[in-house]
């Protein structure tokens, strides 16, 4: 798993969660989601677009996921979390959480996220995103894709650029799964036109001693 997240950017921590611990971080989810969708509750951490001839706005992503007052969220952004060990092994040091994420593709209306590179102002294999994918994840709901190795390219040459030049891989997964990527990989993930949701929470982690710049 170490070699293959060095030499393609991207690699899967298959079923590391238990059923329970799923179900807790599904029930967090959902009630966050719920503020947006039925109470109307709106912030800077609700990020949110209207799609063209609707007045419908369509929640795509919670920021800051760590302070919005859910439990199990935040024991896994908490030092000690379950997480920690996993992207401690791929960094190979002590690492520490430095962003924290709900990732919501809501059935029918979740757009597509463009092709882009989380960060290029760091190293290879220095900064990574592990995301726990609270449901199935396929083509039609919205799974990642990946161009293997383009951590490697250069910091300057755009995601655009490296999905064209490709190859470009689509990685389904199954609820529970952990998919972990290192920061500088061109990845992107599809639109959901399906009648499933498709949660994934995504926290990034660093080298406990490096300020990020
Ligand atoms: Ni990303």
């Amino acid at each position: 798993m170490l070699q293959v997240f060095r030499t393609d950017g991207y690699a899967v921590l298959p079923q590391r969660f238990t059923e329970d611990a799923l179900e807790d971080l599904r029930a967090e989810a959902d009630r966050l989601i719920r503020r947006f969708t039925q109470d109307g509750f709106r912030s800077d951490d609700y990020w949110h677009f209207t799609p063209a001839g609707t007045n419908a706005p369509v929640l795509y992503r919670i920021h800051n996921l760590e302070d919005q007052g859910s439990p199990a969220v935040t024991r896994l952004y908490a030092d000690g979390g379950p997480l920690h060990p996993m992207a401690a092994s791929v960094l190979d040091g002590p690492v520490r959480a430095t962003a924290c994420a709900l990732i919501v593709k809501l059935p029918r209306v979740a757009a597509p996220v463009p092709w882009h590179r989380d960060r290029t102002n760091v190293p290879p294999h220095t900064v990574c995103n592990l995301s726990v994918f609270l449901d199935d994840s396929d083509a039609d709901n919205g799974c990642l894709e990946f161009v293997p190795g383009s951590h490697l390219s250069p910091d300057d040459e755009e995601a655009d650029e490296l999905q064209v030049r490709g190859p470009v891989h689509a990685l389904p997964l199954t609820a529970g799964d952990t998919a972990i990527h290192d920061v500088r990989i061109a990845h992107a993930s599809r639109r959901n036109c399906s009648p499933r949701i498709r949660r994934s929470i995504v926290i990034e982690f660093a080298p406990a001693d490096l300020e990020l710049p």
